[in-house]
């Protein structure tokens, strides 16, 4: 038997001061964007805002349903749509941030499962990390590759090994 270990770091900032220019850009532009959200059912507003390597930003927010599941996480809006739009272009960053009817989160949130498939899916498409920005009101983390967040995955080379 042997045992392995999977490890995620996460940076934790105290304000976004303290980040490169082009991260705070797009930690701006996800909270311009998660109050563009609809999010009728919830109350849960998620903007995600795309940082590309050609320095455009590309921004989504949650989209949801009557039928529930028909509903779309703003990550995946903001992924899905730099990727139609850009589709020779890697992205570089994705910055998430959630408010609620109490404001703005102060622990940040992170994505959920199937929006780390779909973002993990983008990293391995153009080989290039994808740093995951989690905001919150009181402390700001960063993960340097969606891969940290989801060890074990499945992915296109599992399909033809
Ligand atoms: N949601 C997101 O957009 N992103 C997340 O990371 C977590 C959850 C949305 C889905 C749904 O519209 C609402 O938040 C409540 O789950």
């Amino acid at each position: 038997m042997i045992k392995k270990e999977y490890i995620t770091i996460v940076k934790e900032y105290e304000t976004a001061a303290e980040l490169p220019a082009e991260f705070q850009r797009i930690i701006i532009d996800s909270k311009n964007a998660s109050m563009r959200a609809y999010s009728p059912y919830s109350g849960f507003n998620v903007g995600a805002s795309v940082l590309l390597e050609n320095g455009e930003i590309v921004s989504g927010n949650n989209q949801e349903n009557a039928a529930y599941p028909s509903g779309l996480c703003a990550e995946r809006v903001a992924i899905f749509y730099a990727n139609s739009k850009y589709p020779e272009i890697p992205v570089k960053a994705i910055a998430i941030c959630a408010f609620n009817k109490n404001g703005f989160l102060k622990t940040p949130i992170t994505p959920c499962g199937s929006c780390r498939q779909v973002i993990l899916e983008t990293e391995l498409r153009f080989n290039t990390p994808i740093a995951v920005i989690l905001i919150g009101q009181k402390t700001i983390q960063i993960v340097e590759n969606i891969s940290q967040l989801l060890p074990l995955s499945f992915k296109k080379s599992d399909l033809i090994e």
